[in-house]
């Protein structure tokens, strides 16, 4: 599987945009001199202010995100949700701001095999990668997705046409994702899936046991997020990846569980 490559080094973006979409912070920024990414790629992320606890103390470590929508413009965007200071404050920044940013970095999405059709299966923040993919697959890819609640679920809007489950019950389905997609998997389909590993975990279990190929996009503490680290290894049923270089993106086949 081919990739696009980051640029040696970090590079200084302007931020163009700022929403508010439910739970969720859109992030919108310019970077014009960076090669378009794949879907399911994702970007190393840090404010260029503010980035640390005070003065004198350490900055933060640049944090890892899947690209939600790229565009012929330059501008790239991402969707932030508030877990921790780090994603408090690149939440915080606003037009005009400016941020670090690193990539594309990683191995995407591959396209369906044996004229498959495409379902996206995602929970939660793990739309962005989904947006992306469904962007550059078309409106034919089936598109699941599962949150919490109602001010989470305003985000399935990022994905026109999305069929929604929500553990509360006050959207669409009441219960998990996994259940809409159970009532796909006697079809000839692909899966690609994104979200908190539970949910990756049973995607991946449903789909061995209907022999169903899936795609599953990752997620793990990054620190360098281009293979110096080491930080982000997972097993695979052939030893340790690294998920920043070998990965986001791994074929579910290859891993013995999601942990
Ligand atoms: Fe450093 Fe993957 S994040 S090796």
């Amino acid at each position: 599987m081919s990739r696009t490559t980051a640029p040696v080094g970090r590079r200084l973006a302007e931020v163009c945009g700022h929403r508010r979409v439910g739970a969720y912070d859109i992030l919108v920024c310019d970077d014009p001199d960076g090669p378009a990414p794949d879907p399911g790629q994702f970007y190393m992320l840090a404010a260029a202010e503010r980035w640390g606890g005070g003065e004198d103390e350490r900055p933060f470590l640049p944090r890892a995100f899947s690209v939600m929508r790229s565009r012929t413009d330059g501008t790239r965007e991402f969707v932030l949700e508030d877990v921790g200071p780090g994603t408090r404050r690149l939440g915080e920044l606003r037009s005009g701001d400016e941020m670090w940013l690193l990539g594309p970095l990683g191995r995407g999405f591959a396209p369906p095999r044996e004229e498959r059709t495409p379902v996206l299966v995602g929970g939660g923040v793990g739309i962005a990668p989904l947006a992306i993919w469904r962007d550059v697959l078309g409106p034919d890819a089936l598109v699941l997705l599962g949150f919490r609640d109602t001010e989470h679920a305003i985000g399935a809007g990022l994905i026109p046409g999305a069929h929604v489950a929500t553990d509360d019950g006050s959207v669409g389905h009441p219960g998990l994702v996994t259940d809409l997609l159970a009532a796909e998997l006697g079809g000839v389909i692909e899966v690609y899936a994104c979200g908190p590993p539970p949910m990756l975990e049973a995607v991946r279990a449903m789909c061995a046991e209907r022999g169903v190929p899936a795609q599953l996009a990752l997620e793990s503490g990054m620190a360098c997020g281009f293979g110096a680290c080491f930080g982000c290894v997972v097993p695979t049923r052939s030893g340790y990846v690294r998920l920043c270089v070998d990965g986001p993106v791994l074929e579910a086949e290859t891993l013995e569980v999601v942990a």
